[in-house]
This record gives structure tokens, C-alpha cells and sequence, in this order.
């Protein structure tokens, strides 16, 4: 009887470890291949939002010149505010025609500055830093040192004017 019970075993121990052990490599590989692809999908979106920041700054901060339309620049005695690179400016247009442009950050502590021009200067509604509006320089209040400027380019009386950075 006991050699009857051994005939009837269809595949001996060895062989089937070996199928069971192929099928679970074959799981992890699929299972693994699944988990690459999630982490792809996941891991790409948000490398690219945290990337971009630092990118972008670095390419706003490359920036050496803005065009500004004709019909953007303000009225004689009137400013425009606009953005150079990733920073604040002005153009100011003063009341005699002359143009001139400074980086509207403050260079005491960053808030960004104002046209004043009743009182034809420069304001800092922060801590009340002064500076002349047409040379740029802190005439009074904490800031240490004048805004800088940018070159005011205007090649035609009705074209464009080009901003550049000094
Ligand atoms: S930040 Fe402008 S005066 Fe302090």
C-alpha cells in the first residue's frame, strides 16, 4: 500500500519550491515595476513644483531689460510702477518730461517705495525713508544707501521705452 500512495505524487519536492519561488520573484519584479511607476508618477509632478521656484527666480533675476509699451508710460508728473524681473520699479515721468527709473525696493529693509508727487520725491512707508526723486539718493530716514537705477532708453519719441539695468 505505502508504494501505491507514492506513485500517485505528481512532481517531487524540489520542482515545486522551484515553481513557487519563480512565482514570487515574478511578484516582486511586477510589484516592484508597479512601485517604480508610482513613485515616478508621484515623484515627478512634485520635483517639478518644488523646482520651479528656483528656476524661475534664477530667470527673473537674468533679466537686464524691460520694454515698456508708449502707451503704458504715465502722464508728465506721474509714475508707473512695474516689474523688473521678479522686483518692483518705477518709471517716474516728472513734470518738466524727463524720465527716470529706479528699483522700488527700499535699501533699508526691502518694502517697496513710492512716487510722492505733491512733495516730488520718493517714500517709505515703512520706517520713513526719503529719497530724491531724481537722482535716487536717501536723503533722509534709515535708508543706507540711494535706489539703484536703471538707464532709460527711448530710441523714438513714440516708441517704446527700454528699461536697463545699469
Ligand atoms: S524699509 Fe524703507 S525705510 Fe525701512
Amino acid at each position: 500500500m505505502p508504494e501505491q500512495e507514492s506513485k500517485g505524487d505528481p512532481a517531487p519536492a524540489t520542482e515545486m519550491s522551484e515553481a513557487v519561488s519563480r512565482r514570487a520573484f515574478a511578484a516582486r519584479v511586477g510589484l516592484g515595476a508597479v512601485g517604480a511607476c508610482y513613485a515616478a508618477a508621484f515623484g515627478y509632478p512634485v520635483y517639478r513644483y518644488l523646482a520651479a521656484p528656483a528656476r524661475d527666480a534664477a530667470e527673473l533675476a537674468a533679466i537686464t531689460e524691460v520694454t515698456i509699451p508708449r502707451e503704458n508710460i504715465p502722464p508728465a508728473g506721474s509714475v508707473l510702477m512695474f516689474k523688473f524681473g521678479a522686483k518692483p520699479a518705477m518709471l517716474i515721468h516728472h513734470a518738466d518730461g524727463g524720465k527716470v527709473c529706479f528699483s522700488a525696493v527700499c535699501t533699508h529693509l526691502g518694502c517697496t517705495v513710492q512716487y510722492q508727487a505733491a512733495e516730488d520725491h520718493i517714500h517709505c512707508a515703512c520706517h520713513g525713508g526719503v529719497y530724491d526723486s531724481r537722482t535716487g539718493k536717501n536723503v533722509s530716514g534709515p535708508p543706507p544707501k540711494p535706489l539703484p537705477r536703471f538707464d532709460v532708453i527711448e530710441e523714438t519719441p513714440d516708441g517704446p521705452v527700454v528699461v536697463k539695468r545699469v
